[in-house]
């Protein structure tokens, strides 16, 4: 069986879940959804999963422009990995939802459950706690790779009705807004003007000037520019000065960079293509 894994991140949660999960199928090959080429984008793989955040308890604007550009292939299993901080909600109906319309079956989708990253709410609460979740993650992960490679059909996970009603609500209104919520973002003086925050910006939403982020009102919420920050210089509105940062403990500033960027075939690209580092 030959897997390929189409991930999206801003702070590695789905990055190490897709090298999780490539580690336990073996034969996989991690594609970031940013670089997924060709219209349609084809696969040579027999299984396809597509690994993402929840946001907003739906689906990122990059996971849908991704499924949308997708070629409708029915010979292969499809199965996805909604990651989140504990309100997965009907983010996985709505993507068997959307692939149904384009002629596609979602064959499994599955919540995992990891620290979070929504910074405007608060931390990513303590260190024991988090690598509890990510612990339980692995277990998980651990048992769904049989069943993914057995390609098993099952009914795709969710939260309870009241959150799926009430919550995709909250999501179809908010969704329009959300290239616009970057108006909260603002940077203190501890910015040195590295840049980091414009390299790591998944969807070319950061422009310097004298150095320093402004934003450009095409924002994806993915928040890797205020998670990476090495100063902890940009903040969300007014509260975040006092918020811890997160990022998955095993994923790098050198990955997100990578990843950020459209692919020139170059190492770094072949690198990350062959990456099936061990979650250990
Ligand atoms: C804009 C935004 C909205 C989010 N909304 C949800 C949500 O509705 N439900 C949830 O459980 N987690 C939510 N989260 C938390 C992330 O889904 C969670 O931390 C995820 O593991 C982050 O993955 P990543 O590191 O791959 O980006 C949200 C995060 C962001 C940035």
């Amino acid at each position: 069986m030959k897997t390929d894994l189409f991930f999206y991140t801003g702070t590695g949660n789905s990055l190490w879940t897709a090298r999780t999960v490539a580690n336990e199928l073996g034969n996989a090959e991690l594609i970031p959804m940013l670089w997924a080429t060709g219209n349609p984008i084809q696969s040579q793989a027999d299984t396809i999963g597509i690994i993402f955040p929840v946001h907003i308890w739906g689906l990122p604007q990059q996971v849908i422009t991704f499924v949308n550009s997708l070629a409708i292939d029915t010979s292969k299993y499809y199965f996805a990995l909604a990651v989140n901080a504990g309100q997965v909600a009907a983010t996985l109906l709505q993507l068997k939802k959307l692939m149904k319309s384009r002629g596609l079956f979602l064959s499994s989708g599955f919540d995992i459950f990891m620290p979070s990253n929504y910074i405007p709410w608060g931390g990513p609460g303590p260190e024991d706690k988090r690598m509890r979740r990510i612990n339980d993650a692995k277990k998980k992960i651990n048992k769904i790779s049989s069943m993914i490679a057995e390609k098993e059909r099952r009914p795709v996970e969710k939260g309870p009705l009241w959150q799926n009603i009430l919550f995709s609500w909250f999501y179809k209104f908010s969704f329009p807004y959300i290239p616009t919520m970057d108006k909260s973002f603002w940077v203190d003086d501890k910015c040195n003007t590295c840049s980091i925050c414009k390299k790591i910006c998944p969807c070319g939403n950061i422009d310097l000037n004298a150095g320093k982020p402004i934003w450009l009102h095409h924002c994806e919420q993915c928040l890797a520019c205020i998670q990476w920050c090495p100063k902890e210089a940009i903040q969300y509105g007014k509260r975040t000065p006092r918020y811890e940062r997160y990022h998955h403990p095993e994923v790098t500033l050198e990955d997100i960079i990578t990843i950020s960027r459209k692919p020139s075939r170059s190492g770094k690209e072949e690198a990350i293509l062959q990456n099936r580092k061990s979650s250990t």
